[in-house]
């Protein structure tokens, strides 16, 4: 009896990184006439049309999307999903921000009816977007976090999340105890992590609203559970790194004090790391720790621009990230063309294909997830999406006056968003389809 053909092809120019752009001029992958091959939602080949269509078995359809572009799903190290209702809120800083807008927002997560239509649209809109994984913040509820996966499985996507510990400095009607907060978490991690495609992350706020003793016990499940994710907020805002070293005073810097509640390892993802010294990156860059760089929420909230040189210079691994509600868009090309600006302002020149690099591969490698998301690697698990140069009348027009892949990328960066992406496939199944 013969087995039957389920190998799926996918026709168009395709782009991809083995490597980091930065550091290996080999590493953007480019096929004119490409062609994606899959079986059993995993990268099977990936190459010229030409070299492959042959070994295609008998009868294989080919979905061909001409003058488009198929490439990784893209990879947003750091959202909100409970800020999905109050993005673009405006404050003047951080910390009245989340006074006036975040923790009223985050107080109707205890409604289960809510929640769920919350975490419905939320996915919908990443996969609008292109992005199929996300590290996502649920609120103090556990059962938002239950809300989440439940809508992230349903489509079998890879996401990683956490329920927020939050157990001081905030208002009492989000607060868990330092050990509630860690019983819940151990309680999701056993029911969510590796269950499918979910992966679970310790998620303390940040350090200003979480005491010793939940820190304390964040880092021991850190440890307990070694491949389970850590999440957090760090020297984003001067008022805020002010504020925590006025409540840790033993700490050498803000990063420290999460670095001595063992809450630096690999799979652990910094948030915004402006405000860092040379010490804090050397650590970071020691520990595997990653940087999550949050360019539209950075802008918008005026905390202050990333440090490129410095960064790069120590080796830290550098993820991009929209940080939405703080953040202004779900689009990671949006968010590109703002990380763009912000390392201009640095004096540094971002090319597209670094961005495009940060935004897939680089995300996976600060997330230990190379081999398994963010590139066509054989057997990587198929997460991609179809873009398209002629989304808009002018994307249309500017592409069609490009002289190379650098720059065709650098105008789908500059002026792409959700209308650039014409479909969306996760494990090899087309989860958004552009009407
Ligand atoms: N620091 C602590 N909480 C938050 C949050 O929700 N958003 C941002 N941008 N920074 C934070
Ligand atoms: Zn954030």
């Amino acid at each position: 009896m013969s087995t039957p053909n389920t190998t799926q092809a996918y026709r168009a120019s395709l782009l991809h990184f083995t490597d980091d752009p930065l550091h290996n001029e080999k590493a953007l992958q480019w096929h004119e006439d490409g062609l994606l091959l899959i079986q059993d939602g995993r990268v099977q080949a990936a190459g010229d049309y030409s070299q492959l269509k042959d070994s295609l078995p008998a009868g294989t359809a080919v979905s061909h999307f001409a003058g488009k572009i198929i490439m990784p799903g893209f990879i947003d190290s750091h959202i909100h999903y409970p800020q999905t209702d109050m993005i673009a809120s405006p404050a003047p800083g951080l910390l009245p921000w989340l006074e006036k807008y975040t923790f009223p927002t985050e107080r109707q997560f205890q409604d289960p009816e809510h929640t769920g239509e919350v975490a419905s649209f939320f996915v919908d809109e990443l996969l609008r977007c292109g992005t199929t994984t996300a590290m996502v913040y649920c609120t103090v509820h556990p059962e938002s976090v239950d809300a989440f996966f439940g809508e992230s499985e349903k489509r079998n996507l890879r996401m990683v999340a956490g329920k927020v510990l939050m157990d001081r400095n905030c208002p009492e009607f989000l607060r868990d105890t330092a050990e509630s907060g860690a019983r819940d978490s151990e309680a999701l991690i056993q029911k969510w992590h590796k269950h499918g495609r979910q992966l679970y992350a310790i998620t303390p706020r940040f350090a200003p609203t979480s005491s010793e003793a939940q820190l304390q016990l964040a880092g021991e499940l850190a440890q307990k559970y070694p491949d389970t994710f850590i999440q957090t907020h760090v020297a984003e805002n001067k008022d805020e790194c002010k504020w925590a070293r006025e409540l840790f005073p033993k700490a050498r810097s803000y990063l420290d004090i999460y670095d001595s509640y063992g809450l630096m390892r690999e799979r652990a993802m910094y948030a915004h790391c402006i405000w860092l010294d040379d010490t804090d990156r050397r650590r970071m860059a020691e520990t595997k720790s990653a940087v999550s760089l949050c360019a539209t929420s950075n802008l918008f909230l005026g905390s202050g621009l990333f440090d490129f040189p410095r960064a790069q210079e120590a080796g830290v691994p550098l993820s991009l990230a929209t940080d939405v509600g703080g953040g202004t868009s779900f689009s990671m090309l949006q968010t590109m063309n703002e990380t763009y600006k912000v390392a201009r302002m640095g004096g540094t020149y971002l090319p597209a294909a670094r961005m495009f690099y940060l935004a897939t591969l680089g995300g996976a490698r600060s997330m230990q997830l190379e081999g398994t998301i963010g590139n066509f690697a054989k057997n990587a698990e198929a997460d991609f999406i179809v873009l398209d140069p002629q989304a808009t009348p002018l994307l249309a027009r500017r592409t069609a006056r490009t002289d190379s892949l650098e720059e065709l990328l650098f105008a789908l960066a500059l002026l792409g968003d959700d209308r650039s992406i014409a479909a969306t496939y996760a494990a090899g199944k087309l989860v958004h389809e552009r009407k």
